[in-house]
């Protein structure tokens, strides 16, 4: 399947989230990642939990591991995520402090993780998932502690600590609820209106094969009509959705996933060029995938199989363009 490699085929950067025990010790692995992307994203040794192991020092480790690996093997890194509510350290969780101690952690946080990687890591995901299904700002930690404004609070931060670096509203839903996708679109418009830094919306699109042509159309659409650069930042296309135990993956079902794929990336291909950030996929293989894990059952979400092979969605990625 497919002649070539995803990154010398693609014309717009194509990525893929790592995780970092795969990197660093399985060679089948980390040899897909060097041949076939030119973007990485941490899957997870960004994340608050993974660098603050408590109130006042960082573990930066891993974080250098895949930031070194990517320069090494000539790599764009795509940081994520600056704020989040989930996969924060317990610390943070009990933090019992004042709205200052908690505007000085957000503060500090981000200007230390964005100050360390400045001019390594091109691009961040400053704040993700702030919104809920219906369009309201989730009733995060967050917002608990300090109103909605942490957010453009979190950019101004994370600029002034990086004034190059390209700084993402990241979201899950754009193509499933029209409601969300209004509010995202509001919610960056706003942003900008008054003079925030922000460069990007993030489309995470975690979706399934049987997700309308229409609906992932008006996603990415949507996002470019905000004239925000666009990164399709977490791609995989569930072939279980519905939580089948005892499914198994056939050809007919990899060849439904790969007319997605190519609908996707035919879809991204035709916005303007200055406003493709890149997609990347969540993980590389089905071996790796979160959804299994995540969601509990089988499921084969990737463009690469569990023996590192590409897939008939590999070759449907290679078709949009
Ligand atoms: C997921 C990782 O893949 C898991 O390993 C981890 O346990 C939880 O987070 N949206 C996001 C990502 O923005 O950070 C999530 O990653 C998947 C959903």
């Amino acid at each position: 399947i497919g002649d070539g490699t995803l990154k010398e085929k693609l014309p717009f950067p194509i990525g893929a989230a790592l995780n970092i025990g795969l990197l660093k010790n399985n060679s089948n692995y980390r040899n897909l990642v060097i041949k076939e992307f030119n973007s990485v994203t941490a899957e997870n040794v960004m994340k608050m939990n993974a660098l603050r192991p408590s109130a006042t020092t960082y573990n930066f480790t891993d974080a250098d591991y895949l930031v070194d690996f990517a320069k090494a093997n000539g790599k764009r890194v795509h940081g994520h995520t600056l704020n989040w509510y989930k996969s924060l350290p317990d610390w943070v969780n009990n933090f019992n402090g004042t709205t200052a101690d908690w505007e000085n952690l957000l503060k500090t946080h981000i200007e230390t993780v964005v100050g360390r990687y400045k001019g390594k890591v091109t691009s961040w995901d400053v704040v993700n998932e702030a919104l809920e299904d219906d369009g309201t700002y989730r009733n995060s930690i967050w917002v608990q502690k300090l109103g909605v404004g942490y957010i453009e609070r979190a950019f101004q931060y994370a600029r002034n600590a990086d004034p190059d670096a390209l700084l993402f509203y990241n979201d899950y839903g754009h193509e499933y609820s029209a409601t969300k996708r209004a509010a995202i679109v509001k919610l960056v418009t706003d942003l900008k209106a008054k003079g925030v830094p922000i460069n990007g919306i993030g489309l995470q699109m975690h979706t399934r094969y049987n997700q309308t042509d229409a609906n992932l159309a008006a996603a990415i659409n949507t996002a470019v009509a905000t004239g925000l650069r666009v990164h399709i930042s977490e791609l995989d296309i569930a072939l279980n959705p519905d939580n089948n135990q005892s499914l198994t993956y056939t050809t007919a079902l990899g060849e439904l996933q790969a007319a997605k794929y190519k609908f996707i990336v035919k879809t991204f291909n035709a916005i303007p060029r200055e406003q493709q950030f890149g997609i990347t996929t969540w993980n590389v293989t089905d071996a790796d995938s979160w959804i299994p894990s995540n969601y509990n059952r089988p499921d084969w979400p990737m463009p690469f199989n569990n023996l590192y092979q590409r897939k008939a969605a590999y070759q449907g990625i290679l078709d949009g363009v």
